[in-house]
């Protein structure tokens, strides 16, 4: 059988099976409920915020990319930022990376000619490279460097996050939300917290926008 033959048939399986747990399950699944969590994720296949956190469907609006990044060029994802902040009114807002991100490993090396876009888009996380390249250069292993780099990626997406007039405008507002910089292990599943950012942080002026 094909593969994708047969993710339409685990489908089915799937939701017979939901529903012989929880015949309720369809009435579940249609409420509109507020979720008070925006997840930001990388696209690899392993790390599933649902999954990894055992949350149910309503619990977290996921957004997910190469490399859990946080750019002010992207409006897919300033647009779900808003709409959770705004909207929603999200309490919590996880930037979560994960150890041995493919992304990140791809940054470390030199372009490759052959993906034009995607060296586009890791272009951001060589400059948290050479941000902190004195740091991660004194890691004594290529696997330690790279772990490294996943680690303060996290940190300076979440700053990111901060830099934002969405965020900054709601801390005025409510004092919401928390911003999160996560790991995620590959090798023991345990989520590792890195930083937390509040209203109280103090902001670069160079990022601060004048809204009082
Ligand atoms: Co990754």
């Amino acid at each position: 059988m094909k593969s994708i033959e047969r993710l339409l048939l685990e489908n089915k399986a799937w939701a017979q099976e939901k529903l012989e747990q929880d015949p309720n399950f369809l009435d579940h699944l249609r409420q509109d409920r507020k979720c008070k969590v925006f997840w930001i994720g990388c696209s690899d296949s392993r790390v599933h915020a649902d999954e990894i956190t055992n949350s149910e469907p309503g619990e977290i609006l996921v957004h997910r990319n190469t490399g859990n990044q946080v750019s002010h060029s992207d409006f897919n994802l300033l647009g779900a930022l808003e709409y959770a902040v705004n909207i929603l009114e999200v309490e919590h807002v996880i930037v979560c990376g994960h150890y041995r991100c493919k992304g990140v490993r791809a940054a470390m090396n030199k372009p490759n000619p052959n993906l034009f876009f995607a060296n586009k888009w890791l272009k951001n996380i060589k400059d948290v490279y050479r941000l902190h390249r004195r740091e991660i250069d004194a890691e004594e292993s290529e696997e330690g460097r790279w772990g490294r780099l996943v680690e303060v990626n996290v940190i300076e997406q979440a700053h990111n996050l901060a830099h934002s007039a969405i965020i900054q405008k709601s801390w005025i507002k409510s004092r919401l939300p928390l911003i999160h910089g996560w790991i995620y292990g590959l090798h023991d599943g345990i989520i590792k917290e890195l930083i937390t950012l509040t209203p109280e942080m103090q902001l670069d002026p160079l990022y601060q926008y004048d809204l009082e």
